[in-house]
């Protein structure tokens, strides 16, 4: 079986920076932009042009500047928004207007006090408009993971037939689950007429933690583009992450999917966008948080110690971290005791070691982390003990 691309779109410049605090100026878009480029990102959502003068003035000028990813500007099914979208992105290498409108029940009674039959309509007027711009329009169904297949499979074969090369699926409120969004994509990929001209997009929030499962499960059905944001900021809880979908799909090759990203740049990126957006990375987030490549406990240290596979999936280098790091704690035992003292240049014989870890377990208790400044006053301390150390 041959290995397929899914493409990456990544939304951290809309989604990303609709959360309160993380909003950017124009040259900070730029700055994450280029290195969205940089890293092999698809597609980039620069931004809503409609909704102010200053995404506007940001999505114009990320258009000019980008160089290999379609640019992507975020509009509702209304004309005035998709002729700014269009405005916005004309200097763009290759555009792309993202347009769409609410499918659920929920949506359509008390968002568009509508009908499905008109909510249809919409949708096909907002592709087909779009279209008369540029050429690539990608149609999302806004609160997809609560619209019911058959009706969803309606609404997309209409979007195809007015043009749509992208179907966006979007699970806008987080409540799917892996195995229901993964069948909604199937159903899609089986049902909606003309499916083969246009490509199924996962789009997943977090509310419930499985965006990055659903967006997975996606894929595994038949969808070839992933929407999502670096570090998984975005409304609410976020959106799946970048980095984590990435290396999914590099950790487990038999799903025989592969992207284009350059996961050498994801740790430096993360903290780019952080830096950027003053929204620091949870410790324990998968694959760029502090501790993700962080051994506490002596049962993993010991292990780590003898041979890294046994607690790491990842090489940390893959992803542009420099080392694992091993953190002494009162729960870590006489190897990475050992280890680390050696590293500093202190040689232990078994009857030292001993005697220093005591000391260091009288130490720690009454610290949340032994550093290695603390490691020095634990030899002198042992040495004060008639310790001779070397
Ligand atoms: O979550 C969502 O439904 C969205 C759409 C606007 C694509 O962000
Ligand atoms: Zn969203």
């Amino acid at each position: 079986m041959s290995t397929e691309k899914v493409e990456i779109f990544d939304t951290t410049l809309r989604d990303g920076e609709q959360v309160p605090g993380c909003k950017l100026n124009t040259a900070q878009k730029l700055k994450i932009a280029s290195r969205l480029d940089e890293i092999g990102v698809n597609v980039i959502e620069a931004g809503f042009p409609v909704s102010s003068p200053g995404d506007f003035k940001s999505v114009t000028e990320i258009s000019k500047l980008v160089k290999n990813a379609t640019v992507c500007a975020l509009t509702r099914a209304v004309k005035n928004d998709i002729e700014v979208a269009a405005e916005a992105l004309k200097y763009a290498k290759y555009p792309r207007i993202h347009t769409g409108i609410g499918t659920s029940d929920t949506h359509i009674k008390y968002k568009f006090n509508s009908t499905r039959e008109e909510i249809i309509e919409r949708a096909i007027m907002a592709v087909s408009y779009a279209k008369s711009f540029v050429e690539d329009v990608e149609f999302y169904a806004e609160d997809a993971g609560r619209t019911d297949n058959e009706f969803l499979a309606r609404v997309c074969t209409a979007a195809v037939k007015a043009g749509a090369t992208v179907l966006n699926i979007p699970d806008t409120t987080g409540y799917c689950l892996p195995e229901e969004y993964g069948q909604k994509i199937k159903y899609l990929k089986e049902n909606v007429k003309g499916i083969e001209n246009a490509r199924l997009s996962c789009h997943c929030h977090n509310d419930l933690g499985m965006a990055t499962a659903n967006a997975i499960a996606g894929v595994a059905n038949g969808a070839r583009q992933i929407e999502c944001t670096i570090n998984g900021i975005g409304e609410r809880a976020g959106n799946t992450a970048l980095e984590e979908v990435v290396m999914i799909l590099r950790q487990h090759p038999h799903l025989n999917l592969m992207t284009d990203i350059n996961p050498k740049l994801l740790f430096d990126t993360s903290q780019m966008v952080s830096r950027e957006m003053g929204m620091y990375v949870q410790p324990n987030k998968a694959i760029v948080g502090a501790n993700a490549f962080a051994h506490s406990s002596g049962i993993h240290q010991d292990g780590m110690i003898k041979n890294k596979q046994t607690y790491e999936i990842i090489d940390p280098a893959d992803v542009g971290v420099t080392e694992s790091a091993i953190i002494l704690t009162a729960r870590s035992g006489r190897a990475a005791l050992a280890y680390k003292a050696k590293k500093m240049g202190y040689e232990l014989t078994k009857l030292q070691l001993d005697t220093v870890y005591r000391e260091f377990l009288n130490y720690a208790d009454l610290r949340k982390e032994v550093v290695d400044n603390d490691i020095h006053v634990i030899m002198e301390l042992s040495r004060k003990r008639n310790i001779a150390i070397a």
